[in-house]
């Protein structure tokens, strides 16, 4: 794992070296992102308490622990990606996969981007990640979806384990055979799966965490055991989460030291992880060595 800017660490990265690439970059939502209070806690509060206890006492409530997040406002998003989606495509293996997240507020122009970076050849999908939390506009159709676009370095020769996807339940069982309902469908592009929950035992504190689980489904698809799985935009390091738990090997990036320092938490007691340029999640006064390296799966 390593804190740093990403593409002076791109850049030193040899090419044709890494088989899968995943990044969940700012979607540009022109805001700071934070996340929720990480917990609260009930503390004396007098009259102007905003809660009620035993005894009638009045109680205040207050944020505990320090709050995280990241600056998420680009003038020119695409125009900040491209050099690092040009990295991303030199040092993926002559077989590799590229998926970039985003939302519909840029994913239209990065796919474009993209397409020129890649050759419109090598777009394999978009990918819609559908779930249904948080507020509901009066004056237009809820958002709430999330875009994934998925691009092969060659389209004639790319990994995508079928049979290492796990399957899901039809949506009209009735319609298929007793043999198809039992094992179940491949996912198609459209996702269904609820967001990280709030008060759920996944979450890290990280703003805009992603789940585990679609995680682990593109790894589980576009990669094998023992691969180099790279994420240069990390957060809170899900990717590294699905890497592990599905026996790969991780390398997760980010520039804000508040992102390594939950990393830190998450991978606490795995063996085999570096760190570089970090000091337990602060950053060390040394530069740390720029060159690649990759946590080995213990
Ligand atoms: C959307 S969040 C990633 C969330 C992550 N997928 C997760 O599940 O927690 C984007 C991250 O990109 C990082 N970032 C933004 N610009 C960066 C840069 N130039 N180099 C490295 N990291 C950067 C931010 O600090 C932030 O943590």
């Amino acid at each position: 794992m390593q804190l740093g800017e990403n593409l002076a660490i791109l850049r030193g990265v040899p090419a044709g070296t890494v088989p899968l690439v995943y990044i969940d970059p700012p979607f540009n939502t022109g805001k700071r992102r934070t996340a929720a209070a990480l917990a609260t806690k009930a503390v004396d509060g007098g009259a102007a308490g905003d809660r009620t206890g035993f005894g009638g006492r009045r109680y205040a409530s207050a944020t505990v622990g320090e709050e995280r997040g990241y600056a998420d406002a680009y003038p020119d998003l695409p125009a900040f990606l491209e050099p690092r989606l040009r990295e991303a495509h030199r040092i993926l293996a002559p077989n590799g996969s590229l998926y970039v997240h985003l939302d519909p507020r840029e994913s239209h122009y990065v796919k474009v981007l993209l397409d020129q970076i890649f050759g419109r050849a090598s777009f394999l999908n978009e990918i819609v990640w559908a779930y249904d939390y948080g507020g509901r506009p009066k004056r237009r159709w809820p958002a709430k979806h999330d875009t994934i676009l998925f691009y092969a370095k060659d389209p004639a020769d790319y990994v995508f384990d079928t049979d290492a996807i796990e399957r899901e339940p039809y949506m009209a069982p009735g319609l298929v055979t007793p043999e198809k309902r039992a094992l179940g469908k491949l996912p198609s592009s459209v996702w269904w799966h609820t967001i990280v929950s709030p008060t759920g035992k996944e979450k890290t504190g990280y703003p805009t965490q992603k789940p585990v689980a679609v995680l682990k489904r593109i790894v589980a698809a576009s990669s094998r055991p023992g691969d180099l799985v790279l994420d240069f935009f990390a957060g809170s390091g899900t990717t590294g989460a699905a890497a592990l738990a599905l026996n790969r090997r991780f390398w997760l990036i980010d520039e804000n030291p508040q992102a390594v320092a939950v990393m830190v938490e998450r991978f606490a007691g795995i063996g085999g992880v570096e760190w570089v340029g970090t000091e337990g999640g602060q950053a060390s006064d040394s530069d740390g060595p720029r060159q690649e390296r990759a946590s080995d799966v213990p």
